[in-house]
């Protein structure tokens, strides 16, 4: 463990069971649906590389990229860095976050997608903060509910940092006061 974090919340072993849990059931109820996963830069990479291999169904994939935050308070505000490739009408959509937090980037992506008339829009996620929800929004798939602390690896940063650790570790106070 780095010396960053105080204390680790999930270790690999943990995520890698639930991720291909969460594979599993979705290769289920989309089986003969083609679904289209759509990640969430950049917190997604880890988790939609790992889940994707956990898929046994035909699906194909794209990425949006889209910012919020700044350390570790959200802004409010989303915009739209990378916007889509592929076209989804009439496909079904699996929006793939690293978090729910306040569901307020993830409420905002749904409606923007929703006017391209696809054939469905559910989320999975990571992780879910329900406690900080201030969006009315709920995942389909979750692999974890947090608790309110702020959290990186595996993914998730703090300011571009620690995403490439192999856990999810909660950060020290110190670090970002
Ligand atoms: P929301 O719009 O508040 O749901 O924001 C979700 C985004 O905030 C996530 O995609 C993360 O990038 C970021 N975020 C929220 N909580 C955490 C955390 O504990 N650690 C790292 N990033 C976080
Ligand atoms: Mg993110």
């Amino acid at each position: 463990m780095i010396n960053d974090v105080e204390r680790i919340l999930l270790t690999e072993e943990q995520i890698h069971q639930k991720v291909s849990e969460i594979g599993k059931r979705i290769s289920e109820d989309y089986r003969g649906k083609n679904p289209i996963f759509v990640g969430v830069l950049k917190g997604c990479f880890i988790f939609m590389a790992d889940l994707m291999r956990t898929v046994e169904i035909p699906c194909a994939m794209d990425f949006m990229a889209v910012s919020s935050y700044s350390g570790t308070t959200s802004t409010g505000a989303v915009k739209i860095n990378k916007d889509l490739s592929e076209d989804i009408v009439g496909r079904h959509v699996i929006l793939v976050e690293d978090i729910l937090d306040s569901g307020v980037t993830l409420n905002y992506l749904k409606q923007y997608l929703e006017v391209r008339k696809p054939a469905s829009i559910h989320i999975a996620t990571l992780l879910d903060k329900p406690a900080r929800r201030k969006a009315n929004i709920y995942p389909e798939y979750s692999c974890f509910e947090i608790p309110d602390a702020f959290v990186v690896g595996y993914g998730l940063d703090y300011n571009e940092r620690y995403r490439n650790l192999p856990y999810i570790g909660v950060l020290k106070p110190s670090v970002y006061s």
